[in-house]
């Protein structure tokens, strides 16, 4: 059978459109993935240059050949440190193509997926240490609840944490079968799928430190982006869309846009994109991922 395709890239178009390229200037993919979006800033550079973050080990085999070009294999939360060891303090445009890629989920020893008996590991980065197993096993019931109801939005919280600490005794060893078959007496009739997922997503933006990264990396976008440099994100989770939405309107994650003495508003950025852009029903269509994408793009002042 062919291996299915890497990551298909969502709202290719839109986003690259969103980036407004200047063919000579800096640019940032902070998700490189299967390099999708990439290789279509790419075309449209000219002199310009294009790093990529990615703490994905399997990404590197996505590499273009292209001498613009320049992976960095880390955590985007430290964009600014690294960018600055290249000698970029400024650039002219961010992306951000947030969660995790298809081939991540399709990989079974990643642990992603609950379609596969495999290690509860969970992991992005295969250089981090805590795996979803060991998540469970360092963290406490009330822990535990928070996430699930926080990050996967789900009803029963408690009794799905609880349940999970009972097998926790497994330790190292999880796996995803087991978490399975632990919390299948809650599951709600027909809604298995749906159930798990929130499951699995909660845990996996929780390992990750998915909404840490995410703010620290807006926060480093205001002091990297020239005037006029364009902040693009794709995000797959309310959360997620929610701080970037309160971000870009306000320049703080709690949405309390500061005036001057005047009563100007002090906000970094102007909002380019008016409320969220969605995919296109054909789009959703093509690519089942691409159905809970909502972009924003801002423009730094
Ligand atoms: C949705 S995929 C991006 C797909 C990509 N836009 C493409 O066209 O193929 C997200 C990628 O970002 C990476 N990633 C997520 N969070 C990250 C972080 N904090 N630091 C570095 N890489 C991260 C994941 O490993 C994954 O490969």
């Amino acid at each position: 059978m062919e291996k299915p395709a890497y990551h298909v890239p969502v709202l290719l178009h839109e986003s690259i459109d969103g980036l407004n390229i200047d063919p000579n200037g800096v640019y940032v993919d902070v998700t490189f993935g299967g390099g999708g979006h990439s290789r279509s800033i790419l075309k449209k550079l000219d002199k310009g240059r294009l790093f990529a973050f990615d703490q994905d080990e399997d990404a590197k085999a996505n590499v273009p050949d292209d001498d613009r070009f320049t992976l960095i294999d880390q955590n985007f939360r430290y964009m600014e440190n690294y960018l600055r060891l290249f000698g970029v303090r400024q650039v002219d445009g961010i992306l951000a193509d947030l969660g995790v890629s298809s081939h991540q989920f399709n990989e079974a020893e990643r642990g992603f997926s609950f379609r596969f008996d495999a290690p509860l590991d969970m992991r992005m980065s295969q250089k981090s240490a805590l795996t979803a197993a060991k998540f469970i096993a360092d963290s406490s019931i009330d822990e535990l609840a928070t996430v699930l109801r926080q990050y996967g939005e789900m009803n029963g919280a408690g009794r799905v944490a609880r349940t999970l600490k009972s097998i926790e005794p497994k330790g190292a060893t999880l796996t995803t079968g087991e978490v399975i078959q632990a919390i299948q007496p809650m599951v709600p009739a027909l809604k298995a799928n749906k159930f798990q997922a929130q499951v699995f997503q909660a845990l996996r933006i929780a390992v990750n430190d998915e909404m840490g990264a995410l703010k620290a990396m807006l926060e480093q976008s205001e002091r990297i982006l020239k005037p006029g440099g364009r902040l693009v994100v794709i995000s797959y989770h309310s959360l997620e869309d929610r701080l970037v939405k309160y971000f870009m309107r306000s320049g703080n994650f709690d949405d309390d846009l500061k005036k001057d003495f005047y009563g100007k508003p002090l906000c970094p950025f102007k909002t380019i994109s008016r409320g969220s852009i969605n995919p296109t029903e054909e789009e959703n269509e093509n690519n089942s991922r691409a159905r809970s994408a909502r972009m924003r793009i801002a423009e730094h002042i």
